[in-house]
């Protein structure tokens, strides 16, 4: 048992010279208890879990909450616990978030997602086109990764091909680290202003797009417009920074292990691209820092009660490398290890919507980028690579990439 003394502090640093794998000290914190106490940024001391199973026993279980008003609801930073993320029903409980998330969830059901597999097919070979015909060597996150996520929402929420440069623009300065607090919001808010005028234009002219089905909402008295625009960003926000970041991290993470990149490079059957797929989703597990809850009531959970009160973090990166959930050893990277009962996309209620949509698009990714650019290579010294150790999503700023 860990005295008050030793708690340790979470989120760890990871290891130098191991960017791809969570830090060491989790795996040890894993062996020792599947939940102790740790410290985090406010001082506080929520319940760290770190194992696969009872992450997913918790975070199935309705007598934990995801509102971050809650007395001992372990906030990620600052920003998050002043409410600055702004990202509707990913903060609420049932019944309300459920009410909100039906509405926007047609669209993420397989069947429509691979309606829009050529969508994304094109939208992925038209990039490779432009950067093929442009300078080498280029970064792979600024040319590629982000542009990916950003244009394929378009084109679920309907957003007109002539508005797609300042759709782009204001989503990436939304995410990018150079630019101010002030910046930010303001790119957000034009987002939000323009999302809310093509609800408008939608209600006045419907067509078959994610902003139409909302703008009927409006119409119906079930949704403001503002409410309905919100939840266009929120899509927005969920989807873009975590897809870009698979499709460079992933790249990077193949670019390492070259035998697995041949296989998904030659592979006939596109099963191969899609275990790669999940096999990289739970290896890297993008979403680190946690999905954090609070408990509502009493738990008795592996030996350990959960007060009312008490803060949990369900580290989903350690989860993710859980020897009991998965074969063989789970800190190496297998292409061909069952790994879709990974917890990268969550679990329970608030389990990623988007999920569908993400894992297609990176299958085209995976299963097009190498093929049509057989000799890509980094660009840059691995060591050099600057990551994201401080985001809310892992990856990389840049890729410096050439072939
Ligand atoms: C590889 C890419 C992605 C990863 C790793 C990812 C990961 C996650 C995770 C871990 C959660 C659970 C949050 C929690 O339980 O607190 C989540 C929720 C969510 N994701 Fe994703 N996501 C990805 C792509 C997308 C895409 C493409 C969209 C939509 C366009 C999307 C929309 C959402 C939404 C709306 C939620 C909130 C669901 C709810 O609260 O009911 N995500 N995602």
């Amino acid at each position: 048992m860990t005295s008050t003394a030793q708690i340790p502090e979470y989120p760890m640093p990871r290891a130098a010279g191991c960017p791809l794998d969570p830090p060491p000290p989790l795996r040890d914190l894993q062996e020792e208890a599947p939940l102790l106490r740790v410290r985090i940024w406010d001082g506080s001391t929520p319940w760290l879990v770190t194992r696969y199973e009872e992450q997913r026993a918790l975070l199935g279980d309705p007598r934990v909450s995801s509102e971050p008003h809650h007395a001992g609801y372990p906030s990620q930073a600052a920003r998050a616990a002043k409410g600055g993320s702004g990202i509707g029903f990913i903060l609420m409980d049932d019944p309300e978030h459920a009410r909100l998330r039906k509405m926007v969830a047609s669209p993420f059901v397989v069947k429509r997602v691979e309606e829009l597999r050529p969508v994304v097919q094109k939208i992925v070979d038209d990039l490779i086109d432009e950067m093929l015909a442009g300078p080498k060597p280029t970064d792979l996150v600024q040319a590629f990764a982000l542009p990916v996520p950003s244009l394929v929402i378009c084109a679920l929420l309907g957003v007109p091909y002539a508005d797609h440069a300042f759709f782009q623009d204001n989503s990436k300065q939304i995410i990018n680290r150079d630019v101010t607090p002030e910046e930010r919001a303001a790119a957000s808010g034009r987002l939000a202003a323009y999302l809310d005028d093509l609800v408008a234009k939608k209600i006045a002219e419907p067509q078959d797009d994610l902003l139409t089905r909302l703008g009927e909402r409006v119409t119906a008295g079930e949704l403001t417009r503002r409410d309905a625009a919100s939840m266009a960003v929120l899509l927005l926000l969920a989807g873009h920074e975590t897809t870009a970041n698979m499709i460079a991290l992933g790249t990077l993470t193949l670019l390492r292990h070259p035998d697995q990149l041949a296989e998904v490079r030659t592979a006939e059957d596109p099963k191969v691209v899609a275990g790669a797929v999940e096999e990289l989703l739970r290896y890297l597990n993008i979403t680190h820092g946690g999905r954090r809850r609070v408990a509502l009531e009493d738990i008795e959970i592996a030996g350990v009660t959960i007060r009312a009160g008490d803060g949990l973090i369900m580290a989903n990166e350690i989860g993710n490398r859980d020897p009991a959930a998965f074969t063989g050893d789970p800190h190496t990277l297998d292409i061909h290890r069952p790994a879709r009962h990974h917890v990268a996309f969550g679990f329970g209620v608030h389990q990623c919507l988007g999920q569908n949509l993400a894992r297609m698009e990176l299958q085209v990714v995976y299963g097009t980028l190498y093929r049509r650019i057989p000799t890509l290579r980094l660009a840059t010294d691995f060591a050099t690579l600057p990551f994201k150790h401080d985001g809310f999503v892992y990856g990389v700023y840049e890729l410096p990439v050439t072939w």
